[in-house]
């Protein structure tokens, strides 16, 4: 078994505050997890007041008697280093701990997370407290993982302070290899007389009249990236120093445009996510799947762990709907669906004082005569007859581009249109292949693209001629490549390439972007496609952009405004395979335009004919055995055909067909002769 800890199973549990409640609490807390199934709690995320109440005092005495206590119930512990919060007196001491925003207004004490990356004195006192720690208990038997700060980059993920500034220096003439010419012509300083004489006249990017210069705007932005990567990897030092052997892990925050996560899983043992869907949005479950399947990419296909989640309500969106009975359950099962092999939760008691008073709990204000707890005693068990699925993996079909720095530059001011945001612009894209039954992996521009048949890049703004000469390679050996519009326009210092869009990308799709042409809000372009089965008449927003084909066929055109009868959607043959090419942004109707690529890479739903709402995925165990998750998000009751196999919730046989109930699951252990249609068998 590929267990993530040392503790067996899948793991249940969450983040528990001791810190905030009296002694006599504890014991009651270590009994209702023991009831409800608890095996992992987060300890310690922001105790560092508690644990160093003074510059030169400890008191460990209480998490030195909470750790035993966990041992004893046979509780593991993933214990944390505290630093998200540093406390009052390290502040006072120390005022440049506080981080200063773009305006120059320095943030202050009295919330977390107040702190500069670059500040000398936090890191100094960080790595001191980690190092405490870590000495104190390394040795303990109820260590099961070391959790590092909390969410790096939540609240505050950049520092505009003259240490910021300087830190920002030192970066910059590494990466310009001490040659401030090199710099101006990187960043175009030519461009309203911004040259630089020497490094010592740079500063960050901070609040200017009007627009800044974009590739500072993006150096900083990797700057800021790495300086948080940088304490990251200074509190890792240390545990792998003291503690060696114990699995590091920091909690991710799902898609999260400031941290350059491909980058940041390189240094996780384990990749964990915090993740809070919306229970008032009805796609919440496509977005969260979309999150999973980035957690698991970011693992290289290992499984991950869910760090947080709320069991109901959060306490910081404006109006906070708790979860409807079942789809906490629901929500649940689906990270397991996509390759978690556990379920943590912010928290394990409700608080009664203090900014998340408000936030649900595994254990509810109201105690065990809470719904809540019921709802906590239920998924407890359930993961208990789920363990044997620990360790299981799951394969995307599809490859799906990623890269942080591309967001970054798609994103930066003064573009044809402010519209076209990252999110956005996949969000349709993922939505279409959930829809279809299609598992998707998320994969870094360097990565490998040859274990899929097919590569979806819904925009690709900053694109190096390395990346489109493997994209090139990729379809020249059979493969499918689609892209989606703005992509191929400039290079990694966002300059314009040469001969405009789509750059080094023109060759592979056979044409070139004479002019982007933004579609105004609240309006549509209508795109016929030239041969489709059902209705043809798809609907641009937000984007089209004035195509000339170079060997590119058109499969589709604009049908009205301005540039009808013009192409929008084309293929282009390139050796044994095809690079697709939309021009503008479909929306909800991109998965017309996916069906064909699909089709041509011969990728199929795992199970084919589901019922609108079911989610379907299924894990592999080393030992062949499959676990196939079918998961009702609909609202209406549904009738699923036989499987051969056993459900491991009920432990009813599924061979003669089942209901789903709205918000129902099945997770089915597949009868060993089963073969559903993988891509990827050899890696599991
Ligand atoms: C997370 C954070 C937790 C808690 C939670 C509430 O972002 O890591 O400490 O604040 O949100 O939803």
């Amino acid at each position: 078994m590929d267990s993530l800890t040392r503790v067996p199973g899948l793991l249940y549990g969450g983040d528990w505050n001791p810190e905030q409640w009296p002694e006599e609490v504890w014991a009651e807390d270590v009994k209702l997890m023991t009831e409800a199934g608890v095996n992992l709690v987060t300890v310690g995320v922001f105790a560092w007041a508690r644990l160093q109440p003074d510059a030169d005092s400890w008191d460990f005495g209480w998490l030195d008697r909470l750790l035993a206590l966990c041992h004893a119930h046979g509780i593991a512990v993933d214990l944390a280093t505290a630093t998200a919060s540093p406390p009052a007196w390290l502040v006072r001491a120390h005022p440049q701990v506080l981080p200063r925003t773009a305006d120059g207004v320095r943030l202050e004490f009295g919330s977390r997370q107040h702190y500069c990356p670059s500040s000398p004195a936090y890191r100094a006192a960080a790595v001191r407290l980690t190092r405490a720690l870590a000495e104190r208990y390394r040795d303990h038997p109820a260590l099961a993982l070391w959790h590092v700060h909390n969410e790096y980059g939540d609240h505050v993920a950049e520092c505009f302070c003259a240490r910021s500034a300087a830190d920002f220096r030192r970066w910059l003439r590494e990466r310009y290899d001490g040659s401030v010419a090199e710099l101006n012509r990187c960043w175009g300083t030519a461009c309203w007389s911004q040259q630089y004489r020497g490094f010592e006249e740079i500063e960050p990017p901070r609040t200017a009249p009007g627009p800044a210069n974009p590739t500072q705007l993006l150096d900083w932005r990797r700057f800021c990236s790495d300086a948080l990567l940088a304490l990251y990897r200074a509190e890792r030092a240390v545990l792998d120093g003291v503690s060696p052997g114990v699995p590091v892990t920091t909690n991710f925050m799902s898609m999260a445009k400031s941290l350059d996560y491909w980058e940041w899983s390189r240094h996780q043992d384990l990749v964990s996510d915090d993740a809070y869907p919306d229970p008032a949005d009805p796609h919440a479950h496509v977005h969260a799947a979309l999150g999973y399947d980035l957690m698991r990419s970011l693992g290289g296909g290992r499984p991950w762990l869910l760090m947080e989640q709320a069991p109901s309500a959060v306490s910081w969106r404006p109006v906070n709907l708790p979860k409807r009975p079942g789809l906490y359950r629901l929500w649940s099962l689906q990270a397991l669906a996509r390759g978690a092999d556990g379920v943590l939760h912010f928290q394990w008691r409700a608080a009664v004082a203090g900014a998340e008073k408000f936030h649900s709990a595994m254990l509810p204000h109201r105690g065990t005569a809470a719904r809540g707890w019921r709802q906590t005693l239920r998924l407890g068990a359930e993961l208990r007859r789920l363990g044997e699925i620990a360790g299981s993996r799951l394969h995307g079909q599809a490859a799906v581009l990623l890269d942080w720095e591309s967001w970054w530059a798609l994103e930066l001011d003064d573009h044809p249109s402010a519209r076209m945001r990252w999110p956005e612009l996949l969000r349709p894209w993922y939505s279409a292949l959930h829809e279809r039954g299609i598992t998707v992996d998320f994969v870094p521009p360097t990565g490998d693209l040859d274990r899929y048949p097919l590569v979806l890049a819904p925009n690709l703004y900053l694109v190096e001629p390395a990346t489109a000469d493997r994209l090139a390679a990729f379809v020249r050996a059979g493969g499918q490549l689609v892209c989606g519009p703005f992509s191929g326009i400039v290079d990694r210092h966002d300059h314009i390439h040469p001969g405009g869009p789509p750059g080094p990308l023109r060759p592979l799709l056979g044409l070139v972007v004479d002019e982007p042409w933004p579609i105004p809000d609240g309006t549509a372009t209508v795109v016929r496609l030239r041969e489709a089965p059902g209705p043809q008449e798809l609907r641009a927003v937000s984007w089209s952009e004035w195509l000339e084909l170079e060997g590119a066929e058109a499969l589709a055109h604009y049908d009205s405004g301005e540039l009808a009868g013009r192409p929008a959607v084309t293929r282009h043959r390139h050796g044994a395979g095809s690079a697709w090419y939309l021009g503008c942004h479909l929306g909800a109707d991109v998965g017309r335009v996916l069906d064909p690529a699909l089709a041509a890479a011969g990728v199929v739903p795992q199970l084919p004919g589901l019922p609108a709402g079911v989610e379907a995925t299924c894990r592999l165990a080393a030992d062949g055995t499959g676990y196939l998750f079918l998961l009702n998000h609909g609202s209406a009751e549904c009738r699923l055909p036989p499987v051969a196999g056993t459900d491991l919730l009920t432990g009813a046989e599924l061979g003669a067909g089942f209901t789903l109930a709205p918000l129902g699951a099945v997770v089915a252990r597949l009868s060993p002769a089963t073969t559903l249609p993988t891509t990827d068998e050899e890696h599991v």
